[in-house]
C-alpha cells in the first residue's frame, strides 16, 4: 500500500462551556505516502496540533476517518498507536522521574527489551546533549532541555510514522540541527514524518510535500516547487530605496518584465517574469526619480509568498512580536 495514512472528511468541533462552538478541523482530506516527509504548515490557530491529536489518538475526531496502514485509528486506537511516536506541542513528559526514566519507560512500553532499551538510550541522551543531566527529574529542566527529551522519546523505539509538532520551538541552533540529522536517519531507515510548522524554510528545505492548512481548512497540498507554481512569478527583485512611497510602486508597475509590484518589509519587491532581469534597467529606473538606491537583491519566492497568495496575508502576520 503507498500511503501509510488516509484522512477522510476529518473534523474537529470544540464545545465550550458558555455553548460556543469553535471548528477547528473543517472536513480536511489528505493522504501520506509511505516513507515520505510530510509538512504541514500553517499560521497559529490554523488546527495543526488539532489535528496531530486526532491522527494520534489524543482527541476524538467529531467526524471522518483515519486510516493508518488501511486500517481504521478510529475504530482500533490501541494498534494504532504501536506505530506511532510523537513529540506533541505542549510538554508531557512524566515530570516525576528522570530523563532517562521517561526514554527506558517508553521504549519497553513500546515492547523493547532492557539491553536494547539501555543501549538507545545512551545513544539518545549522548546525542541530544542530555547525558550529564540524564539522571535528574525533567521537572527540573528548561524548556529546551524538556524538548530534547520530547524529541528522543518519541524517536527511541523506531515508529512507523513520526509526528513532530513544531519541534524546534525552544531549541537552540545547534540541537535543531541535530534533530534534522536525526529525522533524516529514521526517515531514510523508513520511518513516514509527518511535521507541523509555522516557520517557512523547515517543510522547504526538508518536506517532500508540504499541506497548507488556514483558519482549520486544508488549502494547498503539493511539492514546495508545485506550491510555489501556484503564484504568477517565481523572481522577485527586492530594492532598498532612500524614500519609498505608492508612487514608487506606481512607477514600478509600468517597467518592462514586472507582473507585480508591493511593498514589504520596507522593501520595494517587483515579481519578475524572468529568471534574470535586466537589472541595468532597473538601476538606470531609478536614477530618474526621486530616490537612491541603497540595495538590490534576486530572490525566489518562498512557502510564504504562497500563502500570501492563497490568503492575502503571510503566515507570520499573527504572531506577537
Ligand atoms: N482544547 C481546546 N478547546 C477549545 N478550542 C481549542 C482547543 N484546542 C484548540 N482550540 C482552538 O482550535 C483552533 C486550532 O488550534 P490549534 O490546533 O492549536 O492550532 P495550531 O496548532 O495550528 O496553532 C484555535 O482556534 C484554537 O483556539
Ligand atoms: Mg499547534
Amino acid at each position: 500500500m503507498n500511503n501509510i495514512l488516509e484522512v477522510k472528511e476529518l473534523k474537529k468541533i470544540f464545545t465550550m462551556k458558555n455553548g460556543r462552538k469553535i471548528e477547528a478541523v473543517k472536513n480536511i482530506n489528505f493522504n501520506v505516502r509511505r516513507g515520505e516527509v510530510f509538512g504541514f504548515l500553517g499560521p497559529n490557530g490554523a488546527g495543526k496540533s488539532t489535528t496531530i491529536s486526532m491522527l494520534t489518538t489524543q482527541k476524538p475526531a467529531t467526524a471522518g476517518e483515519i486510516l493508518l496502514d488501511g486500517e481504521s485509528l478510529i475504530k482500533n486506537p490501541a494498534n494504532a498507536r504501536r506505530k506511532i511516536g510523537v513529540v506533541a506541542q505542549h510538554n508531557n513528559l512524566d515530570r516525576g522521574l528522570t530523563a532517562r526514566e521517561n526514554l527506558i519507560y517508553h521504549a519497553k512500553y513500546f515492547g523493547m527489551e532492557t539491553n536494547m532499551a539501555n543501549k538507545k538510550a545512551d545513544e539518545y541522551l549522548e546525542k541530544f546533549g542530555l547525558a550529564d543531566r540524564q539522571h535528574d527529574y525533567v521537572k527540573s529542566y528548561s524548556g529546551g532541555m524538556a524538548q530534547r527529551v520530547k524529541i528522543a522519546r518519541a524517536m527511541i523505539h523506531t515508529p512507523d510514522i513520526l509526528y513532530l509538532d513544531e519541534p524546534t520551538t525552544g531549541l537552540d541552533p545547534s540541537y535543531r540541527s541535530i534533530l534534522w540529522e536525526q529525522m533524516i536517519e529514521l526517515n531514510k531507515a523508513g520511518t513516514t514524518i509527518f511535521l507541523t510548522t509555522h516557520y517557512m524554510e523547515e517543510p522547504e528545505q526538508l518536506c517532500d510535500r508540504i499541506a497548507i492548512i488556514n483558519n482549520g481548512e486544508l488549502i494547498a497540498l503539493g511539492t514546495s516547487s508545485e506550491l510555489k507554481n501556484m503564484i504568477p512569478s517565481n523572481n522577485i527583485v527586492s530594492m532598498k530605496l532612500s524614500v519609498l512611497n505608492d508612487s514608487h510602486v506606481e512607477s514600478a508597475k509600468e517597467l518592462p518584465g514586472v507582473e507585480k509590484a508591493t511593498i514589504q518589509s520596507g522593501l520595494l519587491q517587483l515579481y519578475m517574469k524572468d529568471a534574470q532581469p535586466d537589472f541595468n534597467r532597473l538601476v538606470s529606473w531609478v536614477k530618474g526619480l526621486d530616490t537612491t538606491l541603497q540595495n538590490i537583491s534576486l530572490s525566489t519566492s518562498t512557502l510564504d509568498d504562497v500563502f500570501i497568495h492563497l490568503t492575502g496575508k503571510g503566515i507570520m502576520s499573527n504572531e506577537i512580536k
